[in-house]
């Protein structure tokens, strides 16, 4: 009886086999835990015995992929036209130590499910030095990314993005998730993705509309309806008839692990919901092991004795080391300009350090860091100089004193400095939306619109007249240009960084006049008098209203070597009588004819 029914099971198994041979795989899965899922994997990626996936093993600058065997039907190969697809799945990023996070994890959807070329770090095992960015890569990925590169010009330390062969994101966002499937967009709850708890994620393609979304959520909660990411992607170049789907990890410099706890794909129609009571656990965090203690106890008290007493001297050395890491210079000429200084113990705190996940911008003259002031709450932006010569000092801390006395709406207030060995830091008022060049010179989805172009053009312009002959003293900028132009949260344009330029002009040799400036901003006659007047900044003024209304540089060098000057190429269209034709096409839609050509 027993040999009969395992004959016909056997029987049954092998038609199953051989039915398999014929028909193409189906066009979906589920894995609630990877027990038996046969994946591809390399690097530090392995199946733990609970069927938790685990991609990088604690470890360093690691890459690890784990990808679903088969290919998928990505695209329609007589019309050419991508499909939908759909996947689920549940994720954990557990860090070595708490809030020191090593990089992330990608969903992608790649030509090829071996991906070894690929780099850790930032490159999150998806792309090299070499190829990314390349459009021969025919990669998808979704990234979960927990460090702010700026190179590829990510957004934060915790963010969601969409990547189209490279790792500067299409889109992104940070992680949060929508909560009372409220459809207003300030309803967001934030998500810290190296939390080590588990997270779900949605992506979801609709070929024919071309709409990609991704939704994030804790586990426990509903998929919210609304989505984190929605972006349009025409994917018809990017992907490939048949493509493999799968998940990359990469740690830095900081280890950590990387946990896939369930995940489905469906290439028609929606992926099926992961089943949460059957999804693995994640290993405990690691902790001292409890049953040692006691047995250690014994040799603890001696050692604690000596620890005690090692711990006084580190103490001391510590305070002492404290007292130099926040040591700042201060001399007697300055303690006139006491109200207007910050110590730098503050700063230190308000910038968490001058930790590189606080940097804005780098700038030609330092790195500038955003902060929140621990006393008062205030978002403050400092600017950090090194300033080698203390030659110009004096004169230039009584230019700053002075500039903070400035109060316009379009000038970005100057809070105040303080003073290092080697450094000076100046404090600003936080402008939200970051410098104007991003919007001008940037990605088209962040560009501005006629209206509001010269809504900021007019703030400037209002800013300079205050300079040069409304204060009590003339006042000139010097480095009047795009990137020097800072927008506050209505978009409403101030000029910031004034003075600074004569701080490196004069702290150098004075025998050898510099003109310190920027390119194609520096009036003709500088090159010889090497004085800036206010007639200079009404020069660069122009070279920037250039810029705004042609979304182009002053100068620019193209790749064959020419330099194209702005308003030689301006001119020529005046010339010709077609003096619209050179405004920048990002601003298409409305635009006031006469408001553009009079800029
Ligand atoms: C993962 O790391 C742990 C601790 O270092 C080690 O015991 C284990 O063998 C590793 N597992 C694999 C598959 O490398
Ligand atoms: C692929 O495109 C052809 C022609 O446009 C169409 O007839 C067919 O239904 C499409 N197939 C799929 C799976 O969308
Ligand atoms: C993956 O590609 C590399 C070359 O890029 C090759 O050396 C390696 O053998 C491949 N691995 C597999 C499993 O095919
Ligand atoms: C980068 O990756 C591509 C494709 O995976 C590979 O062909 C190339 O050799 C890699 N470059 C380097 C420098 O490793
Ligand atoms: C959520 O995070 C963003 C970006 O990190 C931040 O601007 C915002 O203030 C945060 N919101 C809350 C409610 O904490
Ligand atoms: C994406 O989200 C929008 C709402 O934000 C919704 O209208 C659309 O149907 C969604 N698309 C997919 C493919 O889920
Ligand atoms: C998508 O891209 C392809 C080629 O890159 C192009 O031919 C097609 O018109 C695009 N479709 C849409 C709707 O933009
Ligand atoms: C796709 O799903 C529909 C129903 O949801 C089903 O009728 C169809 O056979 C499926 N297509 C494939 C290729 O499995």
């Amino acid at each position: 009886m027993i040999c009969e029914l395992r004959a016909s099971f056997f029987l049954l198994a092998a038609m199953h086999i051989l039915a398999a041979a014929d028909s193409p795989p189906p066009p979906r899965f589920t894995f609630n835990g990877f027990h038996g899922a046969s994946l591809r994997l390399n690097g530090g990626s392995f199946v733990e015995p609970n069927g938790l996936l685990r991609l990088n093993n604690n470890t360093r600058q690691e890459v690890s992929h784990a990808f679903y065997p088969f290919p998928f039907l990505f695209r329609n190969s007589s019309s050419g036209d991508p499909l939908s697809f759909s996947t689920s799945f549940v994720f954990a990023i557990v860090p070595q130590y708490h809030d020191v996070s090593s990089h992330g994890l990608a969903f992608a959807v790649s030509p090829s499910s071996n991906l070894s070329a690929a780099l850790p770090s930032q490159h999150l095992g998806l792309f090299n030095l070499t190829n990314n960015g390349e459009a021969t890569n025919h990669i998808l990925a979704v990234e979960i990314d927990t460090i702010q590169n700026i190179e590829f010009e990510d957004i934060n330390d915790n963010h969601v993005g969409i990547d189209l062969n490279g790792l500067t994101s299409l889109a992104s966002a940070p992680a949060a998730f929508a909560v009372d499937d409220s459809t207003e967009l300030h309803n967001f709850q934030n998500l810290s993705l190296i939390s080590g708890e588990p997270l779900r994620v949605w992506a979801e393609y609709d070929g024919k509309k071309m709409q990609l979304n991704v939704t994030l959520a804790p586990l426990h909660i509903p998929k919210p309806h609304l989505p984190l990411l929605s972006s349009k992607v025409n994917l018809s170049s990017i992907v490939l008839d048949e493509m493999y789907v799968g998940f990359s990890a990469s740690t830095g410099a900081a280890a950590g692990s990387h946990y896939v706890l369930g995940w489905s794909f469906s290439s028609n129609g929606s992926a099926e919901e992961l089943k949460l009571s059957d999804l693995p656990s994640l290993p405990p965090r690691e902790e001292v092991d409890r049953g040692k203690k006691t047995k250690v106890l014994v040799i603890v008290i001696p050692i604690s004795v000596i620890l005690f007493l090692v711990i006084a001297a580190v103490g001391v050395a510590l305070l002492i080391k404290q007292a130099k890491k926040f040591a700042e210079v201060m001399e007697d000429w300055e303690i006139e300009y006491r109200p207007h200084r910050f110590s730098y113990r503050d700063l230190y705190k308000a910038t968490r350090g001058f930790c590189e996940a606080n940097i804005l911008g780098k700038g030609g003259f330092g790195d500038v860091y955003r902060g929140i002031l621990p006393k008062s709450n205030v978002e403050i932006a400092v600017k950090r100089i090194s300033h080698g010569s203390r030659q110009g000092m004096k004169e230039f801390i009584a230019e700053i004193a002075s500039i903070g006395r400035l109060r316009h709406r379009n000038l970005v207030q100057l809070l105040g400095y303080c003073r290092r060995l080697g450094e000076l830091l100046l404090v600003y008022d936080f402008m939200p939306n970051g410098s104007l060049d991003r919007y001008i010179f940037g990605r088209a989805e962040e560009s501005l619109s006629w209206s509001q172009r010269f809504k900021i053009i007019k703030g400037i312009a209002a800013s300079l007249l205050y300079l040069h002959e409304e204060w009590e003293k003339v006042v000139i900028h010097r480095d009047v240009k795009a990137s020097n132009v800072l927008l506050d949260s209505k978009f409403d344009g101030k000029l910031g960084d004034f003075g600074l330029a004569k701080l490196y002009d004069r702290g150098c040799n004075p025998q050898t006049t510099r003109v310190v400036g920027t390119l194609g901003y520096l009036a003709p006659e500088l090159s010889r008098s090497g004085k800036f007047t206010s007639s200079s900044d009404v020069f660069a003024f122009g070279a920037f209203l250039l810029e705004v209304a042609c979304g182009k540089r002053p100068v620019e060098l193209k790749t064959s070597g020419i330099e194209m000057v702005l308003v030689d190429w301006v001119l020529e269209f005046l010339m010709k009588g077609e003096l619209l034709e050179a405004r920048n096409r990002k601003f298409a839609g409305e635009f006031a004819r006469e408001e553009v050509e009079m800029v």
